[in-house]
Parts: structure tokens; C-alpha cells; sequence
């Protein structure tokens, strides 16, 4: 943070640094998180030069090593695309995540807290999917260009999902401006996001890209229903559900379009990616195990998912 408030330079960053830190843990998901936004928006009082700094590149490349090496050590990894991706499909009974918890049991404060978790991700949705595009060919392309043209609004911008999540943050009471939750959440959102970039901006982890992005659809339309579920349990205002309502539909037809026309065509020309892909579907269901243990057990034990309750209710009023 320090270095980035001055004039990009040839000076070296402290990469030695993180060799120490916690690969999944907040200064990883924070300097990750920080380092790419650099491609997406930037930050006002950052030099845009910054983004193609070479220090600051070789310093990324090390953060990014960390994070990567926790992701590989975590998951089983393989080649079975098929099985892994059934295997998300299949509903546990009974079921014990965070829409679940929401659906049955969770109050107002509790879906409020979710929103600003997952705000980190869906002020930028589909973009980290939109850099794999130049990296596919043929029917690959154009169809996941099929799916990111739902995800952007089909065109419109009031109907962007990324809009549609502001909107429903306003409805909730909460704060629609780009990011303004970032300083509340702890790593786990903060690292499926950093996930998404790392998978997108490297071409050689295209196949984990598509991977990723096949079980996000897959997983979305059940979770959103769930979800609605909930928001009708607590009366929430209509632009709340409107969000998960439009994700019910068009994700059960984005999940057949990332399964048979975008990984079918990408493995039929690549057959050598099969690990990646699994590997991109494994690490979003171990990065997705940390977000709803970290929500399920903060609100289990009576306390905030959120870092600080003070910040968080004073943030609600500000
Ligand atoms: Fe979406
Ligand atoms: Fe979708």
C-alpha cells in the first residue's frame, strides 16, 4: 500500500515477505486483492502506470506462488471432469450451507452480512471471466461469450447482474458504492474472487478458469432458489430477490452451455487440460468450504461474520 501511494518505480517490493504469510489467510487475500485490482478499476489515488510495473509484477508472481501452492495442496485433483462435476449436482441431505442456514433459520442481519461478503465478487461479476476469451477458440468461445452476455445484461445496463447486486445492496439498506465493504470481510470471499483473477490472467490456467466458472453455474441456480426461499421467509423488498430469482433460470441454462459446448469443446481440442479444469472446480469448492465455515461458525456462536460489528453498523449508517 505504501508503495503503490508513490510514483511507480524500479525499486524492488518485499517479496521475501510472504514466504511467512498465511497463504489463505488476510494479507495474502488483501495484497492479492489489491494488486489486481489494478486491472480492473484502480484506485484514484494510484498511478494507473503501476499495472505493468515490472516490480511490482515479480512482486505479484511471488503472492500469487503462495496462494497457488495452497490451492494445489488442497484439493484431490485427477482428470475426471464428468465426475467431479456430477458430484456438485448432487444434493446433500441434509443440507448444511449457508442457504440452507439462510432458507430455515437466519434473520435479517445475517442476510445483510452475506450480502456484504459476497458484494466483492458481484461488483465485478463475470469480469475475471471475461480475460479467458482471447485464450479460447471455436464453439468455446462463442459460447462462453453466450453465457458473459447474459452475465452483462444481454446488452442492457440496468440489467447487468454486477447493477442488479446494487441494486439489491440499496433495497437492503446497504451501501451500492464499488467495494465499500472490502475493509469488513475477512479473506475467505476476498480469496475466491483473488482465485477468479489469478485463474483468468494466466493463460496456462485457462482450463482451472473454465473449470471455476462451469461450477459456479452449476452450483448457483439450486443455492439461488434457497436464497429466494429466504428472502420471502423475511419479507425482504422485491429488488433483494430479483438478484437470485434471475439466477434461477438463466444458470440452469448457463450450466448446460459451460458443460457440454464450452469444457466439451475445450477438451476436445485440449484433452491435456482435463487436470485443470478439475483443479478449477476442486478449488472453488475448497475456497467456497472456507467462506461457509467462517459464516456458519461466526453465526453459530452468536458473533458477526464480519470483522468488526462496529464498523459494520457504522458503515450501514454512513
Ligand atoms: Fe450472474
Ligand atoms: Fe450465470
Amino acid at each position: 500500500m505504501d508503495a503503490l501511494r508513490h510514483r511507480p518505480s524500479s525499486s524492488a517490493l518485499p517479496a521475501s515477505a510472504v514466504a511467512d504469510a498465511d497463504p489463505l489467510g488476510d494479507d495474502v487475500a488483501v495484497a492479492l486483492h489489491t494488486l489486481y485490482e489494478l486491472h480492473y478499476r484502480g484506485f484514484p489515488d494510484v498511478d494507473p502506470e503501476w499495472e505493468w510495473n515490472p516490480e511490482l509484477l515479480r512482486f505479484r508472481a511471488a503472492v500469487e506462488r503462495v496462494f497457488l501452492d495452497a490451492l494445489r495442496s488442497g484439493v484431490d485433483g485427477g482428470a475426471d471432469v464428468e465426475g467431479v462435476l456430477d458430484e456438485l449436482l448432487v444434493e446433500h441431505v441434509p443440507g448444511s450451507g449457508v442457504s440452507h442456514h439462510l432458507r430455515d433459520e437466519g434473520d435479517w442481519d445475517q442476510m445483510r452480512e452475506y450480502f456484504a461478503h459476497r458484494s466483492i465478487y458481484h461488483h465485478k461479476e463475470a469480469d475475471p471471466h471475461a480475460w479467458v476469451i482471447p485464450r479460447l477458440r471455436g464453439q468455446a468461445k462463442a459460447s462462453l461469450v453466450a453465457v458473459e452476455f447474459d452475465e452483462f445484461g444481454g446488452g442492457r445496463g440496468s440489467r447487468m447482474h454486477s447493477q442488479l447486486y446494487v441494486d439489491l445492496l440499496v433495497a437492503a439498506g446497504m451501501s451500492g458504492e464499488y467495494l465499500h465493504y472490502f475493509d469488513d470481510v475477512p479473506a475467505p470471499a476476498i480469496a475466491l474472487v483473488n482465485m477468479m483473477s489469478l485463474f483468468g490472467l494466466h493463460r496456462n490456467l485457462r482450463g482451472s478458469l473454465v473449470g471455476h466458472f462451469a461450477a459456479a453455474e452449476i452450483t448457483t441456480a439450486p443455492s439461488a432458489r434457497r436464497m429466494a426461499a429466504a428472502l420471502d421467509r423475511l419479507e425482504a423488498p422485491a429488488a433483494c430477490t430479483l438478484f437470485f430469482t434471475e439466477h434461477i433460470e438463466a444458470d440452469a441454462v448457463h450450466e448446460q452451455i459451460m458443460r457440454r459446448d464450452v469444457i466439451g469443446d475445450l477438451l476436445d481440442r485440449e484433452p491435456e487440460l482435463r487436470e485443470d479444469v478439475v483443479f478449477g472446480v476442486q478449488a472453488t469448492e475448497l475456497l467456497e468450504a472456507r467462506l461457509a465455515d467462517q459464516l456458519l461458525s461466526s453465526w453459530g456462536s452468536g458473533e458477526s461474520s464480519l470483522r468488526t460489528r462496529r464498523r459494520w453498523l457504522v458503515s450501514q449508517n454512513g
